[in-house]
């Protein structure tokens, strides 16, 4: 048995998914085609064949599309160019707690819309919409970050319903939604709706954080505002970064690496759902079929707080959920981020939450 401290503290990418040479040679020819272009200042939505490439990929004109360094930045220059100190903005709840530090740095009134297995729950959305007229509701639809939950065609369909009933602006955040492992897609948000949706997803979990590319998609006149404040505040996002990465793409590298993940990380996602029917099958989980995390509700008078404390006695570090709930709750919330470990540590690290859980049972 395996004495390494495990970790299921952090959502990141498994180190070995990079996909290094292939960046490296991109780099190289990147530079010999349009090195002077990359080192020098540009629009700040972002190197415009990049951004053409974008908008070809996902349907759109590239006027849709602003990039930005990491999508979650794109979060901070949407509220800084429309959220007001005493907005009320709407998240799923739990939800990502990044996203949730900042609307509240920008002064918004965060209210959680309970998440429940098939996506919000849209009873409690409705009662919530009377009384408060939010500046957005936050979204996400697809393998959601922190339940591993995925919203259902009929759940998504409703939503946008209500979003027209009460001219309710949504922001669907969907950097999981390629890393389906099995099963099919939900149409997203902005697909049936394109008027209603601000979509945003990222490079992080397709090649690294480190290309820092995230992009949004949606109103142009919207987005230009949003790019106002990028310039204002960096100039121009990375080029480089634009440049390799454009060259990767156009090299046909996004298809051979989805699959390369997809292999990688559809295992883990097998292990721990079995190593949690091994060691805890009274566990109430969540089963997705895709993304990076899923989530444990612990039993009744276990509390996260005492479980991690046990857990770190076994070398085994969790997070804790409190911070992913807007208006608390969360108490017995557990994530459990799974692509960066292996089979084996996966199964360790769930042999040793199971004996910290009876450990705080007693
Ligand atoms: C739901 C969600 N949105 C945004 C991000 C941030 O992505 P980026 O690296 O593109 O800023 C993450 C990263 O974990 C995430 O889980």
């Amino acid at each position: 048995m395996s004495t390494e401290t495990i970790n299921f503290t952090r959502g990141v990418p498994a180190n070995e998914s990079f996909p290094l040479a292939e960046l490296s040679a991109a780099a190289s020819a990147a530079i010999a085609k349009q090195g002077d272009a990359l080192m020098q200042y540009g629009p700040a939505a972002g190197l415009a064949a990049l951004r053409a490439w974008l908008a070809d990929w996902q349907g759109v004109k590239p006027e849709q599309i602003l990039t930005g360094n990491g999508s979650l930045e794109l979060v901070e220059f949407l509220c800084t160019a429309f959220i007001k100190p005493g907005d009320v903005v709407f998240t799923e709840s739990p939800s990502y707690d990044r996203a949730i530090t900042l609307f509240r740095r920008h002064g918004a009134n965060v209210i959680g819309v309970p998440l429940q297995a098939d996506g919000p729950d849209l009873e409690a959305l409705e009662k919530l919409l009377a009384q408060h007229k939010p500046k957005l509701f936050y979204v996400i639809p697809d393998f959601q970050n922190p339940s591993g939950a995925t919203c259902s065609a009929a759940k998504r369909r409703r939503l946008i319903e209500l979003a027209e009933q009460h001219d309710l602006q949504l922001l669907e955040d969907a950097p999981y939604r390629l890393l389906r492992y099995r099963g099919s897609d939900e149409p997203t948000l902005f697909e049936l709706a394109p008027h209603r949706v601000l979509h945003m997803s990222s490079f992080t979990k397709l090649i690294a954080p480190g290309v820092r590319l995230g992009f949004m998609k949606g109103d142009a006149a919207k987005l230009a505002k949003i790019g106002k404040v990028a310039e204002d505040t960096y100039i121009s996002p990375g080029y480089f970064a634009h440049g390799v990465t454009l060259e990767w793409l156009q090299a046909g590298k996004l298809g051979p690496q989805l699959e390369k993940i997809k292999a990688l990380y559809a295992p883990r996602l097998d292990a721990i759902l079995a190593a949690l029917d091994k060691y805890i099958p009274d566990a109430v989980a969540t089963r997705p079929d895709g993304g990076f995390f899923l989530s444990l509700t612990l039993p009744e008078g276990v509390s996260t707080t005492d479980l991690r404390k046990a857990a770190a006695e076994l070398k085994l570090n969790l997070a804790d959920g409190l911070a992913f709930f807007p208006q608390g709750g969360g108490e017995r919330f557990l994530r459990l981020p799974f692509c960066a470990l292996d089979a084996a540590q996966i199964d360790e690290g769930i042999r040793r939450l199971a004996e910290a859980v009876k450990a705080v049972r007693k």
